[in-house]
């Protein structure tokens, strides 16, 4: 599923949004409700002053009646006053409900990115994730509530400056609303603009989002390679086409304000030349005139909010579509109806027959069968690129083989609860992710339970404490974002330390010494062998005594499995791809066996 590809099929579909958005509404439909019927008086203060302009004029200011002349200034700030503590409330109200709904929804979102599988986040750069689970919502939610606030008590102040208008004469009201009906006509055209600008939009502020990342993220490489301009050039193209379509959109639809105001004013014309007409032939009191016309005049903005709230809710509309199908996404590999959990395993893990292509129609493994019984160990080596770690992504269901089966005991892993198999697997890579936060705290994901007898018992076997001691706080130094503040074969080893609190029966290493230099290469090493002890190991290796130590040793060429046996089996082979990954090794004099 690539998240910039989305339509937005639904966006108009209003009831398809609202089933969708009414499950997230539904907690707080008391307070939105109430909110709304709040909204309903504060829209028709304007018709009650409109309404009292008539006994105003006929009454007070032609028949001089000085009661009313007191009441209705009176009876006017008393409404407004009144006006004022709703909108406070109804402002309280619509804030709180819609953060509420908006954080619902967010914390939905999360859980359900949290769950994706590693395919989702090759198709999808970081950008694009950040608008479409944080921005968006934040759009949808926030905005429609807001809006459509906004469309009731401008709705509910046009209606009462129309009952005003109806009152006081029908012939001028059929007049105005009938041009008023005109003036709304534009609104329905340019919804398809709307939300085809609105998926560009996003698109776009997803690069947006993914300059930003990569220029922090990559900040040593931006600054080696001079690539401040580089960054800068490209960050200015996004910008420069996401003004292009902001100002395309507003090329489509500002139009739309303007007309609406012109048929207005054509509304208002006939209005007064047939009223002065009316008034002037006696059918009409200048009351009701001064009345009708103040209620058109004021009729303008409840009026103009309609259309821009008409125009905004159109946005709101396309990313709350765009959010709810977020919802819709199902991560490729869950678990299945039957799963079952793992417990202790007895035999060993196997790949059996096993294809895999990440890319359709691309093979990348082609019909693997390899098996690490319990306490082996089985180095995997081959030329870059020929598929190694790709066998290590499918035993932890990183992705699901395409064909052929990976088994624990004889049972598929597609058959075992996800989280009780991941359970049982550690997995150490090249270049390990710690989180931000203390060296405890990256311990600590590995065994939440752990004692302190326990993360001291790790320290030592994983050779934390040479660097520890170092440090003013010890295991509560902080780290930084990925643990940029350690040295690379520091983070390995606190990478380590996590999967040996973690103490699970299967371990996969991958290359997990490469990045390092001679020297953090062999303490680093030291800790890894602790904790292969009596664990079935995976190791993608490029050290010779690892491999050489390893029950059966796995040569991967191109994706086959070419040959397989221990180090003296293979070497005895004349012309064999082990023979000449090792003879290679000692002609470079060094220990790359696998890159
Ligand atoms: N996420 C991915 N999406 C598409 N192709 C991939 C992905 N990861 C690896 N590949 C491709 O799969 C092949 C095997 O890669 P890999 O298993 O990483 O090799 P090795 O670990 O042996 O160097 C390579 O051709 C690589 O380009
Ligand atoms: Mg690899």
């Amino acid at each position: 599923m690539k998240l910039k590809d989305t339509l937005a099929v639904n966006s108009f579909d209003y009831a398809y949004l609202t089933k969708r958005i009414y499950k997230y509404i539904k907690p707080y439909l008391f307070r939105i409700i109430l909110g709304f019927l709040i909204a309903l008086p504060v829209g028709a203060l304007d018709g009650v002053i409109a309404y009292a302009l008539k006994p105003y004029m006929d009454e007070v200011l032609i028949k001089k009646n000085m009661l009313l002349a007191y009441i209705i200034p009176f009876g006017i700030v008393a409404f407004a006053a009144l006006q004022g503590l709703l909108r406070y409330l109804n402002d309280y109200l619509t804030n709180w409900t819609g953060q509420k709904v908006t954080n619902d929804v967010k914390l939905g979102l999360f859980k359900k990115l949290v769950q994706m599988d590693a395919k989702f986040y090759d198709e999808n750069s970081s950008g694009i994730i950040l608008t479409r689970y944080l921005t968006d919502p934040d759009t949808a939610s926030k905005g429609i509530l807001d809006n459509l606030k906004a469309l009731m008590s401008s709705g509910i102040g046009a209606f009462a400056l129309i009952g005003v208008m109806l009152y006081n004469s029908w012939e001028l009201a059929v007049v105005g609303v009938v041009v008023l009906c005109i003036a709304f006509l534009p609104a329905a055209i340019i919804r398809k603009r709307i939300k085809k600008a609105s998926n560009e939009t996003m698109k776009i502020g997803g690069n947006i989002m993914t300059d930003f990342n990569e220029t922090t993220q990559g900040n040593k490489i931006v600054a080696s390679y001079n690539l401040a301009d580089y960054q800068f050039s490209k960050f200015s193209k996004e910008i420069r086409d996401s003004f292009d379509v902001n100002m395309s959109l507003v090329k489509r639809v500002a139009w739309m304000s303007p007309i609406m105001y012109t048929i207005a004013s054509v509304g208002i014309a006939i209005v007064m030349a047939f009223g002065t007409y009316l008034v002037l032939s006696g059918r009409m009191t200048s009351g009701s005139l001064l009345s009708f016309v103040t209620s058109l005049l004021l009729l303008y903005k409840p009026v103009k909010t309609l259309g821009n709230t008409l125009t905004t809710l159109q946005t709101i509309f396309v990313s709350l579509c765009r959010t709810l199908e977020l919802f819709d996404i199902e991560p490729e590999i869950k678990d299945s109806e039957n799963a079952v959990e793992l417990n202790e395993i007895k035999q060993g893990v196997s790949l059996e027959n096993v294809c895999f292509e990440y890319v359709k129609d691309t093979p990348v493994l082609k019909n693997i069968n390899l098996s690490a019984n319990v306490g082996e160990t089985v180095a995997i080596v081959g030329n870059s690129g020929g598929g190694k770690t790709t066998i290590a992504n499918l035993i932890p269901r990183f992705y699901d083989v395409t064909s052929g089966a990976v088994k624990i005991d004889g049972v598929d892993i597609r058959d075992i609860k996800i989280d009780s198999l991941r359970h049982h697997i550690s997995v150490v890579f090249q270049d390990n992710f710690l989180f931000s936060g203390t060296i405890r705290e990256n311990l600590l994901m590995g065994n939440f339970d752990a004692s302190d007898a326990e993360l001291e018992k790790v320290v030592q076997a994983a050779h934390l404490d040479e660097f520890l001691c170092e440090m003013s706080d010890g295991l509560d130094t902080e780290i930084g974002e990925r643990g940029t503040t350690l040295s690379g074969g520091q983070r390995q080893r606190v990478a380590i330390a996590r999967a040996m609190l973690k103490d699970s029966p299967i371990i996969i290493l991958d290359e997990a010494t490469s990045a390092l230099d001679n020297k953090s290469e062999a303490v680093v090493q030291k800790a890894l062998d602790n904790l292969m002890q009596n664990k079935t190991v995976f190791v993608i290796a490029h050290r010779l005594s690892t491999i050489k130590n390893a029950d059966k040793i796995a040569v991967i060429n191109e994706g086959e499995l070419v040959e397989l046996g221990t180090h003296d089996e293979l070497l005895a082979k004349e012309n064999g791809f082990y023979k000449r990954l090792y003879e290679m090794q000692f002609a470079k004099k060094d220990t790359v066996l696998a890159e």
